[in-house]
């Protein structure tokens, strides 16, 4: 079983500026046909949050007619950039997107891998938060299937980055979302987007990594750094395979874009490497 996760897609409308300087609906459309293409195809594709960049009705409808291309289901959460009420409108057809007012909280219960989606969204704050009422949720689920390997998606990562303007928009209910993760060790990960890098952290028994947007990303701004830049380092998504009992999830990071490749080795075989 394989499992895509795109994130930070920040679609806008044509001629915004995230259109013409990020060109973020464009890196959207390769980043379709790169998981189309892809020899080992994925069962489905997570979208983590910031779909696309203001929540407007446009932006959802230019978005859905991308999306419409993947040969494979999507299934969607919001992260700090969306708006629950457009994002249900232009993707109705996505049951599990839930009804008005509701948390956009679901599991996917198809495949061997158990997907469980949390929703962070704190509308008009860039930071994120899991209250109580989405963390009961949680451990509701998790003690539905305790037998069952579980991976969790959110757009907030639920740990701190060390990149200080970042963290001044990370995730309220980290403790207690860590609480709740401990009494179900059936999690095997729990992939996060946001922070437009890739990032790996330990957490509550599990594992927890972000995934780079399909578009922009930020520069590794650490210490004593003060400031964020965007960086149009090498788009990318992860591709989470489920590889059964034992030899577990394995989590890859797939760039998208043309390099140079050189085949080395086929049918048991090492190819000597040609100038
Ligand atoms: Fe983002
Ligand atoms: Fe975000």
């Amino acid at each position: 079983m394989v499992v895509a996760q795109i994130t930070d897609m920040h679609v806008s409308t044509p001629g915004s500026r995230p259109d013409r300087v990020f060109r973020t609906a464009e890196h959207l459309e390769r980043a379709v046909d790169h998981l189309n293409g892809l020899p080992l195809r994925p069962d489905l594709v997570l979208a983590t949050g910031d779909l696309v960049d203001h929540g407007s009705p446009e932006e959802y409808e230019r978005l859905r007619a991308i999306l419409a291309r993947l040969a494979m289901p999507a299934y969607l959460i919001p992260g700090n950039h969306d708006d629950r009420t457009n994002l249900r409108a232009a993707f109705e057809r996505h049951d599990y997107l839930g009804g008005a007012g509701a948390f956009m909280q679901y599991t996917i219960e198809d495949w061997p891998l158990r997907l469980v989606a949390l929703d962070t969204l704190v509308p008009g704050s860039g930071g994120g938060r899991l209250c109580p009422e989405r963390l009961a949720w949680l451990d509701e689920r998790l003690r539905e299937a305790p037998e069952r390997p579980t991976l969790v998606f959110m757009h907030h990562p639920p740990f701190v980055t060390g990149i200080a303007a970042m963290d001044g928009m990370g995730l309220d209910g980290i403790e207690a979302l860590a609480t709740v993760i401990r009494r179900h060790p059936q999690v095997e990960r729990i992939v996060a987007g946001h922070i437009h890098r890739p990032i790996v952290r330990r957490f509550a028994g599990t594992v927890a990594c972000t995934c780079p947007s399909t578009a922009h990303q930020l520069g590794l701004d650490l210490p004593p750094q003060t400031r964020l830049t965007v960086a149009m380092e090498p788009p990318a998504a992860m591709i989470h395979c489920w590889l059964g009992d034992g030899a577990g999830l394995v989590s890859h990071l797939s760039v998208i874009g043309s390099y140079p490749t050189h085949v080395v080795f086929e049918n048991g075989k090492w190819l000597p490497l040609k100038d």
